[in-house]
C-alpha cells in the first residue's frame, strides 16, 4: 500500500524558525511512515512549473539553526489574499483549480501551510474549496490573533534589542537623540518588547498615535536634568495623532502590487526633533536585518514544536485548525479564529503597563 503523503509549504515574509518548522513536520511525519513533499516558493510551487522537493530526515539534518526557509517563500504572486490593509482578495477558480489538479496528481492528502495572516488566510480560502490544511502561524511582528506568540517574533527582538544596545553608546557619547526605525507593520510589538528591554526612552506604536510636541518636551525635559543622549524606538507602522502611516516611497515606485510597504517614519520623526530642539539626531532603519540570520532557542523550540504540532493536527484529524500558543503549550484553534483580525497592543497590555511604569514615554 502507498504511503500516507502530506505537503508542507512557506509562504509570506520570511522569519527565523522556518527551517526548524519543516524539520519537526518532516522528522514527526516520518515517525508515522509518512512522506512529505514541500512546495517550494509558497503557494506558487503548486502552480506551473511546479516546484517541490520530497523531504526526508536527511535533508533536514541540522536545518533548526538556519534563518529564512530551504524552501523559499514569496509574499507576492498568484496566491497572494491580502491587497491593502484590512482588504482580502478572492483567488482566482483557475488558480484553485490549478493547485487542486497539482496535489490531486501528487497524492497529496494534507497540506501544512505555514504563513503569517495572509497565508493563512489563503488556507482559509483553500479550505473552503475543499482542500485538508493545517496551519502554522509564522510572523516576526506578533500580530496574529488567537495565538500568545509565534516563532519569529523572539529573535526579531533580539536583533533590535543588539542593535538598540551598540546604538545607545554612540548616542551617550555624542549627547544625541537616536532615532531607531523597526519593523512590525499595523503593530508595535517589536517596538514595545525591544524597547522595554533596551531601555529605550520613547518608543512610537502604531496603536498609540503621537503628538511631536510630546516627544520633544520628553527630550528637553531630559536635558535639563542631565540626560543629553535620547533614544527612541518608532515603529514602521507609527503616525502622528490625525497623521497617515508612512509608506516607504523606493519601493512603492517599484514595487510588485500588494499590500504597501511601510518605512520612512523613522527619517521623519529624527528631522522633526531636530528642527525643534535643535539637538543633533541620527535615525537608523533596521529593516531586514530583523528577519535575517538564526532563530534565538526560544524560537527554534517553539517552530520544532509548532512543526510536530501540525503533523499531531493531521493525525488527529483538526483540518481547518492551526497550532497556537498559550501559557508554554501548543494548542490549537481553527484557523479562522485567527486570520482577519490583527492583534494589537491593547491599552491593558501588560508590557505596556511595565514600560509606562519604568518612565518610557509613548509621546501621547
Ligand atoms: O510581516 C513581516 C515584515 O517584515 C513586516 O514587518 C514588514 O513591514 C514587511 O514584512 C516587509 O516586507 P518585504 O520583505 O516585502 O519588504
Amino acid at each position: 500500500m502507498a504511503k500516507k503523503r502530506i505537503g508542507v509549504l512557506t509562504s509570506g515574509g520570511d522569519c527565523p524558525g522556518l527551517n526548524a518548522v519543516i524539520r519537526g513536520v518532516v522528522l514527526a511525519a516520518e515517525n508515522r511512515d509518512w512522506e512529505v513533499i514541500g512546495f517550494c516558493e509558497g503557494y506558487e510551487g503548486m502552480l506551473s512549473p511546479v516546484r517541490y522537493r520530497k523531504l526526508n530526515r536527511h535533508h533536514v539534518t541540522g536545518i533548526e539553526k538556519l534563518g529564512g526557509t530551504i524552501l523559499g517563500t514569496t509574499n507576492h504572486g498568484r496566491f497572494v489574499s491580502k491587497v491593502r490593509h484590512g482588504e482580502k482578495a478572492v483567488l482566482p477558480d483557475d488558480v484553485i483549480a490549478e493547485a487542486r489538479e497539482t496535489v490531486n496528481g501528487l497524492g497529496i492528502e494534507e497540506l501544512i501551510c505555514v504563513g503569517g495572516d495572509g497565508s493563512l488566510t489563503t488556507a482559509m480560502q483553500l479550505i473552503e474549496n475543499g482542500f485538508r490544511c493545517v496551519g502554522v502561524p509564522k510572523t516576526i511582528d506578533n500580530d496574529i490573533s488567537a495565538t500568545a506568540t509565534s516563532f519569529g517574533f523572539d529573535s526579531a527582538v533580539a536583533c533590535v534589542v543588539d542593535a538598540l544596545d551598540r546604538l545607545q553608546t554612540t548616542a551617550h557619547s555624542h549627547k544625541r537623540v537616536m532615532v531607531v526605525e523597526v519593523m512590525g507593520r499595523y503593530a508595535g510589538w517589536i517596538a514595545l518588547h525591544s524597547g522595554v528591554a533596551a531601555s529605550a526612552d520613547i518608543v512610537l506604536i502604531p496603536e498609540i498615535p503621537f503628538e511631536y510636541k510630546k516627544i520633544n518636551e520628553v527630550i528637553l525635559q531630559r536635558e535639563s536634568e542631565g540626560e543629553f543622549s535620547t533614544m527612541i524606538v518608532v515603529a514602521e507602522g507609527a503616525r502622528e495623532k490625525d497623521g497617515s502611516y508612512v509608506a516607504n516611497q523606493n519601493i512603492v515606485a517599484a514595487s510588485t502590487p500588494g499590500e504597501i510597504k511601510l518605512g520612512g517614519i523613522g527619517a521623519q520623526v529624527a528631522r522633526e526633533i531636530a528642527f525643534a530642539t535643535k539637538k543633533e539626531t541620527r535615525y537608523v532603519v533596521l529593516g531586514h536585518l530583523q528577519r535575517g540570520g538564526a532563530p534565538t532557542e526560544l524560537d527554534r523550540l517553539l517552530s520544532t514544536r509548532f512543526g510536530v504540532g501540525a503533523v499531531e493536527l493531521i493525525a488527529q484529524g483538526k483540518i481547518g485548525y492551526m497550532v497556537s500558543y498559550h501559557s508554554h503549550i501548543v494548542d490549537s484553534v481553527p484557523i479562522a479564529d485567527a486570520v482577519q483580525k490583527l492583534k494589537t497592543v491593547q491599552p491593558d497590555n501588560q508590557v505596556l503597563h511595565t514600560a509606562r511604569e519604568i518612565g518610557i514615554k509613548f509621546g501621547d
